[in-house]
């Protein structure tokens, strides 16, 4: 099994590092091959994605990625800039469905920013589209403007757009999900705006109608951004759009204590997967050794899952974090009083000890 290794920036590679360690120590039998990406590839080679990394991912079962972006590239063309790296890969391996579990450990049920009750026992799914939406509709980009309130002025557009298609696709991967679940879906629009949500609504609808064993309901998205907060465990599977996914999806993993909880698997229609945190490479924090690894490490974990047939590795992973964060090991973004302060290190170590 082929798995490529994309560290990246920021504290990417020192979390990939800690995910890999525990790779290593399961003693399956992968091939793991590393390769440039975002700012650290355009540094070696003036490309954020270069055709050989490309190469690399299409060849591979699986991808293991840390994070991309540092303010430094803010100034590049968009083309050069670090996060089209993760765009372009994820457009070219087709990993329209973006699973991102937000679960609360119970032994984190006081990391979290929410009071106790409202976060204890959470786990909620968010199924987030992941090859379309304004992040990739055409047209974009910046023009004088030909018309409205000031004729001739700078504007810039972007062109938020979906097909029936691309929506049917990820509401199966949803409804699919919800059944070995809770049975619940909540399709989060804004179609009492947006045409695009409109059809959105319409092809969840008609797509529910072939799961009559799976509950659904919509939501307009800032109520449910609202929800999420007030009551987060209404929710199981949350079925939504690349941008409103992207929002929401940081917003719930503070309901899990940090963003350095939150894994999260892109896959095509082959399961090839992308697997990297949902958080992104926090250059507040790089270099020092104090960046949460979990996210990643339960992303390899979802990797053996989905990508690799190894359902029983990925357990034992899971069990690992779960046994490590019951011995108290915090690092400084989940760390409440009575427990012990790790490092980014010491934490990988923890888990191949528990292991
Ligand atoms: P961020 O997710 O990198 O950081 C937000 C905050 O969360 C920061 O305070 C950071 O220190 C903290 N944080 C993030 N991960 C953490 C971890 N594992 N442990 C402890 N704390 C953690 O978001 P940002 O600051 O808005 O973006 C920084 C750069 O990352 C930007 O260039 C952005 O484009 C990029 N980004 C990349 C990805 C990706 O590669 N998939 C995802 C999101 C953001
Ligand atoms: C994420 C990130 C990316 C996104 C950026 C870095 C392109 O925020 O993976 O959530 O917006 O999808
Ligand atoms: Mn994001």
């Amino acid at each position: 099994m082929k798995i490529a290794v994309l560290p990246g920036d920021g504290i990417g590679p020192e979390i990939v590092a800690e995910a890999v360690k525990v790779l290593d120590a399961l003693k399956l039998d992968l091939h793991l091959q590393s390769a440039p990406v975002g700012g650290a590839a355009y540094e070696a080679s003036g490309h954020p994605l270069p055709p050989a990394t490309l190469e690399l991912a299409k060849a591979s079962d699986a991808i293991l990625f840390g994070a991309v972006g540092d303010w430094k590239y803010d100034t590049l063309e968009r083309a050069l800039r670090p996060e089209q790296a993760i765009l372009g890969l994820r457009k070219a391996l087709g990993l329209f469905a973006n699973f991102r579990p937000a679960i609360c450990y119970k032994e984190l049920t006081h990391a979290s920013s929410l009071k106790p009750e409202l976060v204890s026992g959470l786990d909620i799914l968010i199924i987030r589209e992941l090859t379309g939406d304004i992040y990739f509709g055409q047209p974009r980009g910046r023009r004088s403007a030909p018309d409205g309130h000031f004729p001739g002025a700078e504007e810039a557009f972007d062109t938020m757009r979906y097909t029936r298609p691309e929506i049917e696709r990820i509401g199966h991967v949803a409804f699919q999900a919800a059944q070995k679940r809770s049975k619940r879906v909540t399709s989060v629009d804004k179609a009492n705006v947006l045409e695009t949500f409109q059809l959105w609504k319409d092809v969840m609808t008609e797509v529910g109608k072939q799961y009559p064993d799976v509950q659904l309901d919509h939501m307009y998205v800032d109520n449910a951004a609202m929800q999420l907060v007030k009551e987060p465990k209404r929710f199981d599977v949350v079925v939504t759009g690349n941008m409103f996914g992207d929002i929401l999806s940081d917003e719930a993993s503070m309901l899990t204590g940090s963003i350095g909880m939150l894994p999260s698997a892109s896959l095509n229609d082959k399961k090839q997967g992308l697997y990297e945190p949902s958080h992104g490479s926090a250059p507040d924090i790089a270099g020092k050794g104090v960046a949460n690894p979990l996210a990643t490490i339960l992303s390899a974990a979802m990797m053996l899952r989905f990508s690799l047939g190894q359902e029983a590795a990925a357990q034992k992973i899971e069990a690992a974090v779960q046994k490590v964060l019951a011995q108290g090991l915090r690092t400084p973004d989940i760390y409440s009083e009575g427990t012990t302060k790790v490092g980014t290190q010491q934490m990988g170590d923890a888990v191949v000890a528990a292991l």
